[in-house]
């Protein structure tokens, strides 16, 4: 999207504001008077824990029972703690009674009315710095959560992924911010990624700012922001050695610690970063014998993928015996291995 563009997109964003904010307790509504900023402090702390809808029953809770910034510093930590449990981590509870002790006390009940002087409050970070300044004091501040930054990596079709992208998407966010209703601004930009520029099927065909979207005129505006993939699980290779006397297979007691500790399993070499060649597998198995290849097979731990290259030979070592139905009981990989070798 082309900067030009921009005041012809506030616009259309602002009047579709106007006529379609959602009616929220802790807001003002579009154009009114200003809204309580302990309100939209305490909505804002909330709301970065979960969505809308889960935190407006204990917003409402919170302020019937605490009405002011004052009330709610001078209860006691543990009635806080309990009437937070439900929005997890609590250190989000104790840094809200840290910061409405410090307004009470040190600016006597009255919010800092400054993003630089909210931001010096304790537990208070950046996003809510430009929230509560922008929406309760209608302060220009760049305001960019996770819906803030879908939107904005949709409009300008950004191509880098997040999260490597966030400055990116941030800078572009602020591009589009202005002095003409900062607060408005940005929770239109909310509102818009809440309901209509939704991660999932995004109603494209609803949204007012369709026309100024480079994500829509592409035709694929639900596979923005770009994500890297998660990095793939470290590979390990090694090999498994299936050792057969009639139809006896031979295990081996893993050690006590580590992973499949005291199992029973096939005998393996060292599971490592590289593969195997045959001269090195047949190396280190358990016996010297006639190894031959049998295959190979996959298995997906949690922390890696192992690949175990099997091999068989005929012979006999000091193991555990066991006959083919003894087999069953193996760990998946010692199965999958056993299954291949006994091909
Ligand atoms: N999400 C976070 N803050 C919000 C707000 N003020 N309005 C709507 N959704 C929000």
């Amino acid at each position: 999207m082309p900067a030009a563009a921009i005041p012809a997109l506030r616009a259309a964003l602002l009047a579709w504001y106007d006529a379609n904010a959602r009616d929220l307790p802790w807001r003002a509504g579009p154009g009114s008077a200003r809204a309580d900023p302990y309100r939209v402090w305490l909505s804002e702390v909330m709301l970065q824990q979960t969505t809308v809808p889960h935190a407006t029953p204990y917003f409402l809770s919170f302020t019937r029972r605490w009405p002011t910034v004052a009330d709610l510093a001078a209860e006691a930590d543990g009635a806080v703690m309990a009437a937070w449990a439900g929005l997890g981590y609590y250190a989000r509870a104790r840094n809200l009674l840290a910061c409405a002790r410090a307004v009470t006390e040190k600016y006597d009940g009255v919010f800092p009315d400054t993003e630089a002087g909210l931001l010096a409050l304790p537990g208070v970070g950046d996003y809510t710095a430009a929230a509560v300044a922008a929406i309760a004091f209608d302060r220009k501040a760049n305001v960019v959560d996770g819906n803030v930054e879908r939107v904005v990596a949709r409009l300008f079709a950004v191509e880098a992924p997040m999260p490597a992208s966030k400055p990116e998407l941030k800078r572009l966010a602020g591009e589009m911010v202005t002095d003409d209703r900062p607060g408005d601004w940005a929770q239109a930009l909310m509102d818009l990624g809440a309901t209509v520029c939704r991660p999932k099927a995004p109603l494209c065909e609803r949204c007012p700012v369709s026309r100024f979207c480079a994500a829509f005129a592409r035709g694929d505006g639900e596979t923005f922001p770009r994500r890297t993939k998660k990095a793939d699980r470290p590979r390990r290779y090694g090999a498994a050695y299936l050792l057969t006397r009639d139809s006896d297979v031979a295990l081996v007691l893993r050690p006590p610690k580590g992973l499949l500790g005291g199992m029973l399993g096939l005998p393996t070499s060292d599971w490592r970063g590289e593969p195997w060649s045959d001269e090195e597998a047949v190396a280190a198995a358990p016996v010297a014998g006639a190894w031959r290849d049998a295959g190979e097979i996959e298995h997906v731990f949690t922390h890696f993928s192992l690949t175990l290259r099997v091999f068989r030979a005929e012979g006999a070592m000091d193991a555990v015996w066991t006959g083919p139905d003894g087999l069953g009981a193996l760990p998946s990989v010692f199965l999958k291995a056993a299954r291949k070798g006994l091909g």
